[in-house]
Parts: C-alpha cells; sequence; structure tokens
C-alpha cells in the first residue's frame, strides 16, 4: 500500500477559516433567521471595478477568435503585466526591476507555499506568532518540523512574538535563522513596519546571510505615505529578500486568482557543497516545470488594474474598505474594547473583554450578535486573547455588526 506523508498528520485540527466556516454554517443551520453577518475571513465583497471587467471580457473575446486567441503563456507572465507592475507599482517608490525578477502566479497563498520548494529542510526557518496559517501550516507538510507541543508550537520552528509589549513587530531571534517570514501590513495583527524597522530585519539577514520571504499582500491599504510599500525600499533588499504580492484583496480578485513574487536576481544562497547559487535561477526552474501561467485572461484584468482608470476606481475600493475599518476601529474603541490595527491595513485586531478566550469570543460574538470574526489563537499561541476582524465587508453589514457588538457589550 502507497504509505502518505505523513507529515500531515502533524497539523492540528482543520486549515483555520474552513473550520469557522464548518461551525458557522451548523450555527446558521440551527438558527435559519439568523441574519449572520461574515467579518471572518478576509475575502472581498466588492465587485471587480468596470475597467478591470472590460479588460477581462475583452480578454475572454480575444480567445473566441483564431487570430487572437492565446495558448500556452510564459510560466512567469506576460511582459504586459509584468511591465504594468513595474512601471506603475515599483518605480515610483523608487525600486528599480527586471522583467526577468518578477514571476506572475495565480496567488499569494500558492506562492508563500510553493517557496519552500527552493530551500533544503534543515533551514532554521523562523515564523511570527500570530501568523498567517499557511506560513505554518507549509512548514510542517513539507517535513520541516516535528509534532506540536501543548501549546501548539512545532519542534523545528523559530517562532518570534508579535504581543502588546513589543508593539506587534518581532523581535530579532535569540538563534540564527536561514529563512525569516514576515508579513507588512501584518496578517492577522494590522501592524506596519516603518523603514527603520525593516532595514534592521535587512541588516540582520545580510549579517546572517538568511533570506527574508516579505509578505506584501496589503501594502495597498497603506495610507501614511512613510510607511514603505515594499522590502526593496530598503538599501541591500534584493540581495536577501523575495517579495509577494497579491490582487486578491488590492482589487477584489480572491476568486479570480492573481499574485506575483519578485526573486531579485542578486539573491543567492548556497547548495549544499557551499557553492553560491541563483535563488532566481532555481525558481525559475521551479515554476516553469510545476506552472503554466495564470490565465491570459487574469492577467489582462490584471494589468488594467495599472491604467489611470482602473486604478483610479481600484482605489475607490481600497479606500471604501478602509472607511469600513475606520468604523469598526473608532466603534469598537468606543464601547471600551482595546482595538489595533486598521488604519493601514484592513484588520481589526481587538483585545477579548474581560479576558476571554479567543474561541469563547467566537462564539458569543456568533451566538449573541450574530456576527463572524476570527479568533486570533487561530494565528498562533500569542494570538490568544485576541480577535479579529476583517474590514472586507460591505458597508451596512459593517456598520450593523459595530452596532450589535456595541449594545451586546454594554
Ligand atoms: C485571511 O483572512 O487571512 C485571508 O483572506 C486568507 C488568505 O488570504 O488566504
Amino acid at each position: 500500500m502507497a504509505q502518505i506523508n505523513d507529515n500531515y498528520l502533524k497539523l492540528k485540527a482543520g486549515y483555520l477559516f474552513p473550520e469557522i466556516g464548518r461551525r458557522v454554517r451548523a450555527f446558521a443551520a440551527a438558527n435559519p433567521d439568523a441574519k449572520v453577518i461574515r467579518l471572518g475571513i478576509g475575502d472581498v465583497t466588492q465587485p471587480l471595478t468596470p475597467t478591470v471587467l472590460k479588460a477581462f471580457h475583452d480578454a475572454v473575446d480575444d480567445l473566441a477568435k483564431a487570430d487572437t486567441f492565446m495558448g500556452y503563456g510564459p510560466e512567469q507572465g506576460y511582459d504586459f503585466l509584468i511591465d504594468a507592475i513595474i512601471e506603475k507599482s515599483y518605480k515610483p517608490l523608487g525600486v528599480e526591476l527586471k522583467t526577468t525578477e518578477m514571476f506572475i502566479s495565480d496567488g499569494s497563498k500558492c506562492d508563500c507555499a510553493n517557496i519552500l520548494d527552493i530551500f533544503a529542510l534543515d533551514n532554521t526557518v523562523a515564523i511570527g506568532d500570530p501568523v498567517y496559517p499557511v506560513y505554518n501550516d507549509t512548514n510542517v507538510m513539507i517535513g520541516r518540523t516535528g509534532e506540536a507541543d501543548e501549546k501548539g508550537y512545532y519542534k523545528g520552528l523559530v517562532y518570534m512574538p508579535c504581543n502588546e509589549e513589543n508593539g506587534f513587530f518581532p523581535a530579532y531571534p535569540k538563534e540564527k535563522v536561514d529563512v525569516i517570514y514576515l508579513c507588512f501590513p501584518n496578517n492577522p495583527t494590522g501592524a506596519v513596519a516603518t523603514k527603520e524597522q525593516l532595514k534592521g530585519w535587512v541588516d540582520y539577514a545580510l549579517a546572517n546571510n538568511s533570506i527574508i520571504l516579505f509578505d506584501a499582500a496589503y501594502e495597498a491599504f497603506i495610507t501614511d505615505p512613510a510607511i514603505p510599500h515594499s522590502i526593496y525600499e530598503v538599501e541591500g533588499a534584493k540581495k536577501c529578500a523575495i517579495e509577494f504580492r497579491s490582487f486578491s484583496k488590492t482589487a477584489g480578485f480572491t476568486g479570480v486568482r492573481c499574485g506575483l513574487v519578485i526573486v531579485p536576481e542578486e539573491l543567492e544562497g548556497t547548495t549544499s557543497t557551499g557553492e553560491k547559487y541563483s535563488v532566481n535561477k532555481l525558481w525559475l526552474r521551479r515554476q516553469t516545470t510545476k506552472f503554466n501561467g495564470a490565465s491570459y485572461p487574469v492577467q489582462k484584468a490584471a494589468a488594467a488594474v495599472y491604467t489611470d482608470e482602473g486604478w483610479k476606481e481600484t482605489k475607490a475600493v481600497i479606500d471604501y474598505y478602509m472607511e469600513n475599518a475606520r468604523i469598526i476601529r473608532e466603534g469598537l474603541s468606543a464601547a471600551g474594547l482595546t482595538v489595533y490595527g486598521g488604519v493601514n491595513a484592513p484588520y481589526i485586531w481587538l483585545k477579548t473583554p474581560a479576558g476571554m478566550t479567543s474561541w469563547d469570543f467566537f462564539d458569543k460574538l456568533l451566538t449573541e450578535c450574530n456576527v463572524v470574526g476570527t479568533p486570533g489563537s487561530g494565528f498562533g499561541p500569542s494570538g490568544e486573547g485576541f480577535f479579529r476582524l476583517s474590514a472586507f465587508g460591505n458597508r451596512d453589514n459593517v456598520i450593523e455588526a459595530v452596532e450589535r457588538i456595541k449594545k451586546n457589550l454594554k
């Protein structure tokens, strides 16, 4: 009988969001009259913008005619999209990139997971705590860890607590680590990193020959002009960092699927025998073997985000979500809750009242307010006693959810 990859058996329960979905479905089935408002998973609610939609439709029409039909595209993505992103999204930051340094994909979740293919299992890997669960679980799946302890920490991973004391910004690990995941603006805490703080990590990585995996999926939600959108705004970062970006939240592509990875040509790792090797070459090799590119209409739709009209519309939707974030943040603060995030990020990270556990607060909000959020402990042990609300709901629901919570907590 074929043997399975039993690293998967080390994982606790189900993946966080399906588990929440399961509980919410059970509640809704038992309470069919309850009007449940979902601010749990960060899933967008606003439709694609007109300019993006038109580009999407036009590209589908291209596929209907022999002379404009497209078959396999380049595995790394079409130049029309790569060039648009470099020109419109990186150049204004003062970041110069070559087209060969960008890899378009079908989303950032897959990229964050797939990147592990090109790193040796005996690397020491550091992740935040709390953290986007994909970083943790994919390291378990690939076999980098032992079992989890009673708190939920897996043996073999280095956890960097992000808590109120350190302003939700990780301290450098005591031991030397080879690969470090950083996510700013942060999911789940909504914390952001200043340029000085990112420089600290770049200096750490350069000094320790480590590689930073920088998840910038939420960069479009930064409102403070002093906050960096890309780790490459820090000098030296091209020698030590891979960056991930996503169209999911930026342009409403959670269902459409498009993301990108930057692997600078200057970035090197070492082989098992100690020679330097280009990480860009390795990723290209991986992608050309295991991936056939995001679809042509999706990439056309993504490119339309960077047209003048497309960006104006996209920015208006981002502003809409950030207004939701303000309503949640201010409403819940007024209700006496301690609230973080939601200023340069679409997530609000709140402290559960009266020392409740995250899951108890989840149950209370679900059953008493019919509002769904995400228990902080689902993102890691240091998330215990916290709770995440997403700003991606529609406005009426957001206002109603805040009112229900305020009334309940009175
Ligand atoms: C979240 O709610 O944390 C995100 O939507 C998950 C994701 O982007 O995969």
